[in-house]
């Protein structure tokens, strides 16, 4: 092949990629696809989601101001929606928020919402998701605030998602089947202010690292089969309100002036781990 013909045949290549990638009806083609994946379900959202009107208004889809033809928001909580979510999803790429949480939603989440480079704010929390969790989900480095809780995921917590969401400021994986251990790279999340693990089956030790959190609020990982000792690095999270560790297997010894160093702390939780009380003394045993 020529060079030349190679340079034109680029040149007609790019021109397609951008007409695909930026024109309007790639957004309104992912929108139909979601739609499709609804078929048969009560939702009446979706009525308003027929050609009579431009995609922009149909419900629970926001454009942006200055591309109009691009979708910014699709929020659809409570709406009746069963089924699966389509890897057509991923093309909306000027997507920022995505909440389509406590619908009927379920299969696996697809790999290819690591597309949505803009999205800060992903919730698909109370549906009925399986299968792992995307490690390409750490390609969404806008995101603050991931909602996956009350779905059936399972598997590792992915190493990666603690590489490269540098603007976490929530994350939220509570009642799920995650095993293995929490991955020490969440400590790399340094927006973070929440954290919840609950009602998983995350085993091992507690990564000393997780007490490097700048501004954590929020930590708590109740029932789980977390055990060993419960890192005293922990006790060096200043900015803690909650900690909540209840129902696991950890050791140790609770430091007498923890109001000195946690002193923001408003609840609590050790209960039901194998603690043999305060350093200094033994107060309590609690093995149940
Ligand atoms: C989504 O994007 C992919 C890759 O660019 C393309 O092949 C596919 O047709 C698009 N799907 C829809 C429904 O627009
Ligand atoms: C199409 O959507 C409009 C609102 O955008 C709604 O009033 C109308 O009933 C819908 N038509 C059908 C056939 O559902
Ligand atoms: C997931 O991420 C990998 C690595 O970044 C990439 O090669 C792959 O295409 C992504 N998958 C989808 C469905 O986007
Ligand atoms: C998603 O929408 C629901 C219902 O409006 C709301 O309660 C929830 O906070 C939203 N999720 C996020 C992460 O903002
Ligand atoms: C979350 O998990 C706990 C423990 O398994 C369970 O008691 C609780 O009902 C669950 N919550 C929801 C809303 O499913
Ligand atoms: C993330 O955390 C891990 C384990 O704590 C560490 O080895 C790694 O260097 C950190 N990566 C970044 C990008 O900070
Ligand atoms: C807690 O913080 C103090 C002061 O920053 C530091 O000297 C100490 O090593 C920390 N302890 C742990 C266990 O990380």
């Amino acid at each position: 092949m020529s060079l030349r013909l190679q340079l034109s045949l680029l040149f007609v290549l790019t021109i397609a990629g951008a007409v695909a990638g930026g024109g309007s009806s790639s957004d309104e083609a992912a929108l139909l696809a979601f739609k499709a994946g609804f078929r048969g379900s009560s939702s009446s959202a979706l009525a308003s989601w027929n050609s009579s009107t431009s995609f922009c208004s149909w419900e629970g889809v926001v454009c942006d101001r200055q591309m109009p033809t691009r979708v910014v928001v699709l929020t659809l909580p409570s709406s009746n929606l069963a089924g699966g979510l389509p890897p057509a999803i991923g093309n909306l790429s000027f997507l920022q928020t995505l909440n389509l949480s406590s619908n009927e939603l379920y299969g696996e989440i697809p790999p290819s919402l690591g597309r949505l480079r803009r999205l800060q704010i992903l919730d698909l929390g109370s549906n009925s998701f399986s299968g792992e969790l995307p490690a390409n989900l750490s390609s969404c480095i806008s995101l603050t605030n991931l909602r996956l809780a009350y779905n059936q995921l399972g598997g590792r917590i992915p190493d990666e998602l603690g590489n490269t969401l540098t603007k976490l400021q929530k994350l939220q994986l509570q009642n799920n089947s995650f095993t293995g251990p929490i991955p020490a790279t969440l400590a790399n999340l340094s927006s973070l202010q929440y954290l919840y693990m609950d009602n998983n089956h995350l085993e091992g030790l507690i990564p000393p690292d997780l007490g490097e959190f700048a501004v954590l609020r929020e930590l708590s990982f109740q029932r789980n089969h977390l055990s060993g000792v419960f890192p005293s690095s922990l006790w060096n999270l200043s900015t803690l309100t909650v900690l909540a560790a209840n129902g696991n297997m950890l050791q140790g010894r609770i430091p007498a002036n923890i109001g000195d160093k946690l002193p923001r702390l408003q609840h609590f939780g050790l209960a039901e781990n194998r603690f043999s009380g305060w350093e200094g003394c033994i107060l309590w045993y609690d093995y149940t």
